[in-house]
């Protein structure tokens, strides 16, 4: 560590270090990387702060929009002006304000700065992942490549493809999931190319593992969010694993969790297991509402 760092940063280094080191055995390996400094000859470098020390910048973004909190928090203002002419509109502005206060903190809890929430979900999602680490996995909607970064980082023998449809609604792109790879120092492991989660460009069965986070729900053109699943287990091969992770106990979308379950299993899919995010024990309990991690759930298998 640089004996100029701050206090501040120190001590986050310090933190992550030790998140990472009481994790599980299996995730060690993807918080470090090889490097210069330190006695064993490796330098362990956390994730999050490899950018500084490589001279860029990750983006991965964060699942609360930024709308989120200028749209509630402009209508708080808005409405707090009517009030001055209309004192009913204060019931307005308490509304208004209490959603932008409850986004400010979400935002914040889901980033690096705040309890790095998302991180922790997308290692919760691979941690129920069964894979020896030989072969190539698709990660489905990678939006900035967190998920196939993250797995990569924690095969390091695997190569990666992540594919996804940018579209307007999310501040992604390939050019930063390319950039965020490079910082992350794995691109050469990964690949990343347009294509819709609905109908995968791929042959039968020509990978060894698929991962998905949040996004079969986001697929426009699939009315049955069900078929998305199919679709991405069709390019798993036989005896290849996955796990997705998606608005599974929303009801008006994949119906009842055992149904869809059954149904994934008519599939030929073994050995299924079903898991509500939300039981977590790192979710702080104001992020378990059901618009937020609330009807999240894991579904992970073998093909
Ligand atoms: C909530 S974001 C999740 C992104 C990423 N998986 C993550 O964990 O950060 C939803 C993603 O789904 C992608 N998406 C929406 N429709 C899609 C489609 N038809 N095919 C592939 N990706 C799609 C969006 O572009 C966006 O990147």
């Amino acid at each position: 560590m640089s004996p100029q760092r701050t206090k501040e940063e120190k001590k986050r280094w310090q933190d992550y270090a030790g998140e990472r080191l009481t994790g599980s055995a299996r995730a060690a390996p993807r918080a470090f990387r090889a490097g210069s400094r330190s006695a064993g000859g490796l330098r362990f470098i956390p994730i999050r702060e490899a950018p500084r020390l490589q001279g860029g910048e990750l983006h991965y973004g964060n699942w609360v929009p930024m709308k989120l909190i200028y749209i509630p928090g402009l209508l708080s203002l808005l409405s707090l002006a009517a009030a001055f002419f209309f004192l009913p509109a204060l019931a307005a502005f308490c509304l208004f304000f209490l959603v932008f206060l409850y986004f400010l903190y979400a935002r914040r809890a889901f980033s690096p700065r705040g309890g790095d929430v998302q991180d922790k979900i997308l290692g919760l999602v691979l941690s129920h992942l069964d894979w020896n680490g030989e072969g190539q996995a698709l990660d489905i909607g990678c939006g900035n490549g967190p998920l196939a970064i993250k797995l990569a980082h924690q095969y390091p023998e695997a190569r990666i493809v992540g594919i996804d449809y940018w579209g307007a609604r999310w501040d992604y792109s390939k050019a930063v999931c390319e950039r965020n790879a490079r910082i992350e120092g794995v691109e050469d492991r990964l690949s990343f190319e347009k294509a819709s989660a609905s109908r995968l460009p791929f042959e039968d069965g020509s990978f060894g593992v698929a991962v998905s986070n949040l996004v079969f729900h986001e697929v426009a053109d699939a009315r049955d969010k069900r078929e998305v699943i199919r679709e991405a287990l069709r390019v798993v091969k036989k005896g290849g694993h996955f796990v997705f992770q998606d608005l599974f106990l929303l009801k008006s979308m994949y119906g009842d969790p055992d149904e869809l379950m059954a149904t994934i299993r008519s599939w030929g899919i073994k050995g299924a297991e079903f898991v509500r995010t939300s039981e977590s024990a790192f979710i702080p309990f104001w992020l378990k509402l059901p618009f937020m991690v609330g009807r999240i759930a894991i579904i992970a298998g073998e093909k």
